[in-house]
């Protein structure tokens, strides 16, 4: 039987799931780092409970920083051009070893923008860390470096994803109800 939350949500994965998952990859990025430093970008809003924990799982000498994108796309599905980046990086990352957190990997728009424009300045690496992954929802070519965990197409909440804002606090993710449900 699924296990449900106190609200009656679905959970898909649990917090044990997550932090369990969360740490077995900080132990990978740590290892091919190979010592080096690390930029963590994290893509506001939802990565950010994910960049939490994972950048206290990763064993190297780390600095943050965020942007924000807004993409047109959503729910046309439509045009990878239609992403605009509304709050840029604060640091130079010329020569850095970035690593771009994400919580969902979806169509890959997202992530396809972000990749082109990080790459315009020339950094010495660029990984992508996902939490989860969609793979049969995508429209662009994307792979992320590591990934939490492989999903079907199913609308989750919880652990920085919401649904119309609310939701992000769940420590668990949650499958989203059907409305009237
Ligand atoms: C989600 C997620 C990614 C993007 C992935 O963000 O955090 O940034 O969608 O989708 P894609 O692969 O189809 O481009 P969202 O736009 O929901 O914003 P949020 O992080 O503020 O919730």
């Amino acid at each position: 039987m699924a296990t449900t939350t106190e609200q009656g949500l679905e959970v898909l994965l649990s917090r044990d799931q997550i932090a369990t998952r969360v740490r077995e990859m900080g132990e990978q990025i740590t290892k091919d780092l190979k010592g080096e430093k690390l930029v963590m970008v994290g893509v506001l809003k939802g990565a950010a409970p994910f960049l939490a924990d994972l950048a206290r799982s990763v064993q190297v000498d780390a600095t943050f920083d965020f942007v924000a994108v807004k993409s047109y796309a959503k729910g046309s599905r439509t045009s990878s051009g239609a992403v605009k980046l509304i709050k840029d990086l604060d640091e130079p990352i010329e020569g850095q070893n970035v690593l771009i957190v994400e919580d969902i990997l979806d169509t890959g728009i997202t992530l396809t923008y972000l990749r082109k424009i990080f790459l315009q300045h020339h950094p010495k690496t660029l990984r992508i860390a996902a939490l989860l992954d969609k793979p049969s929802r995508r429209l662009e070519q994307i792979d992320a470096d590591y990934v939490g965990f492989s999903i079907p197409n199913l609308f989750v909440i919880g652990y920085g994803m919401d649904f119309a804002e609310r939701y992000r606090n769940l420590p668990d993710i949650c499958l989203m109800p059907a409305e009237g449900a």
